[in-house]
């Protein structure tokens, strides 16, 4: 693909104006917007307004729709008012910034801090997903700068809830399905192969969410007095979802693995990308991995469902010691589910094999966090092939096709109610530790991703449909 005069020009006005972007993008990241949690909601509404203000700036229509959770934000550009329309979707919330302890510098206060490629921003949010999310509206603004209008009509939508379930998508979708109609969504919150070889996602795995609490004695009870004559909960939920697993790592709730199929071209494929599997353990800070026998961790990974306690608690965790038989014992489990996998099915199953279980004199009560199923989008799709030509004009690398254990039920969403598919091109990487702390995204890969969309932009304003 040549590189048009104009893309040319774009590419350099990024270049030359990139240290603004960052600017932008701290000021953004200084929002603690943490979607989840109500003492939060404030700010998160100062994000939306925050994002709204930086497209009207840009003047796209914005607006920030109050909903009964988080705000959205919609913009419009008309483009040169004709071509295919592309939906832009982000999230601007965050995960939780806890435990605070184990940050180098504060959450909420990006630092620079020189990394792997050069400086990184360190932040709740850098990667996941306010850098990426920043990566189109910058290039946007590059092409309004340099020839003063976006090549194709776009329209964006902002989410505030990404990060604990998106309630409120679904409704808003059905709401404002006209307004949002478009060709193909184009989202960056997935990762690239590595920090030169960039990538387009493929595969997601779905999530079938379940916090679980086993009910004992009517109430705490003194340890000596009772212990060993009556049920003990946390002994009980232990015990139970310690069967969750056998010892070759195969899940254990009835039917897990019955739709569960395997693709032997795909892995063939996979195969060829040469994955470095200690260079993976070591941003975990391991050195060997575990899971089902005789499968590589790009199979475990992008290809097999999943079962984990994500929290487990009950009785005493303060200081010291308290004799304690506790009432009750909870836990959080997550499925990572695969595509063909039908979450309610198992959703149903993870509490039979619970109720199954079940201890004399106890109960489960049991709360649903979301079920949803693993995704494939098309790899054969024309915006998919021009996506991935664009991006040959601003990396060395050829954009490689990949999966990820990563999880984004809205692809879902947009495809049943909107009808349209995803186009998945992120640029993080697993090292940026999102959802932990010193969460961080690298310059680099900013001004990567800042111009793979103004590549991307153009070329879609080219194609014939
Ligand atoms: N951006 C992530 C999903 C992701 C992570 C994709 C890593 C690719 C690589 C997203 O913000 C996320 O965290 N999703 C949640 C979904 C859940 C809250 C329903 C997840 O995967 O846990
Ligand atoms: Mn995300
Ligand atoms: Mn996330």
């Amino acid at each position: 693909m040549t590189t048009t005069e104009t893309l040319q020009q774009v590419l350099s006005w990024i270049d030359e104006h990139l240290e603004e972007s960052v600017t932008r993008l701290e000021d953004f990241l200084r929002i603690p917007s943490v979607g989840t949690d109500p003492a939060h909601d404030e700010d998160t509404r100062k994000a939306a307004e925050f994002a709204g203000s930086l497209l009207s700036e840009l003047d796209m229509k914005a607006r920030v729709h109050p909903t009964t959770g988080q705000p959205m934000v919609v913009a419009h550009d008309d483009g040169p008012g004709s071509g295919p329309r592309i939906l832009y979707y982000g999230h601007y919330d965050v995960q939780p910034a806890d435990p605070l302890e184990l940050w180098d510098s504060p959450p909420f206060e990006p630092a620079r801090v020189e990394g792997a490629e050069g400086p990184m921003i360190v932040a709740r949010g850098s990667a996941d997903d306010k850098g990426q999310l920043m990566m189109f509206i910058e290039a946007f603004r590059a092409w309004k700068a340099v020839t003063g209008s976006i090549p194709v009509p776009v329209c964006v939508l902002l989410e505030g809830e990404e990060e604990s379930g998106s309630d409120s998508l679904e409704p808003f979708l059905h709401e404002h399905t006209d307004e949002l109609a478009s060709e193909v969504c184009v989202i960056s919150d997935t990762g690239m192969w590595d920090a030169d070889t960039p990538a387009i996602t493929t595969r997601l795995r779905g999530i079938v969410y379940l916090q679980a609490t086993l009910h004992g004695p009517s109430h705490d009870l003194h340890s000596g007095v009772y212990g060993g004559a009556v049920i003990n909960p946390i002994n009980a939920l232990t015990r139970i979802v310690s069967q969750l697993h056998d010892d070759d790592g195969r899940i254990q709730i009835e039917g897990f693995y019955d739709d569960v199929e395997v693709d032997e071209q795909l892995l063939k494929e996979w195969g060829q990308l040469n994955f470095d599997e200690a260079g993976f353990l070591d941003t975990a800070g391991l050195k060997s991995s575990t899971g089902e026998a005789g499968r590589s961790i790009l199979e475990r990974v992008w290809s097999r469902p999943t079962c984990d306690l994500n929290g487990i608690w009950g009785g005493y965790t303060g200081p010291g010691a308290k004799t304690v038989i506790a009432a009750e014992a909870s836990c959080k489990i997550s499925c990572r589910m695969v595509p063909n996998q039908d979450p309610r099915k198992v959703m149903d199953s993870l509490k039979s094999f619970l109720e199954a279980r079940t201890p004399e004199g106890c109960r489960w009560s049991f709360e649903e966090h979301g079920c949803n199923p693993g995704i494939c989008v098309p790899t054969d799709s024309p915006w998919l092939t021009t996506a991935r030509n664009a991006m040959g004009q601003v990396f060395q690398n050829e954009t490689v096709l990949i999966g990820t254990g990563g999880s984004l039920p809205i692809v879902g969403s947009f495809q049943e109610i909107l009808g349209v598919d995803s186009l998945l091109v992120g640029f993080g990487l697993d090292s940026d530790r999102v959802h932990s702390p010193n969460e961080n995204f690298s310059i680099a890969r900013y001004r990567h991703g800042i111009r793979s969309h103004a590549a991307m932009i153009e070329a879609f304003g080219q194609m014939q449909l």
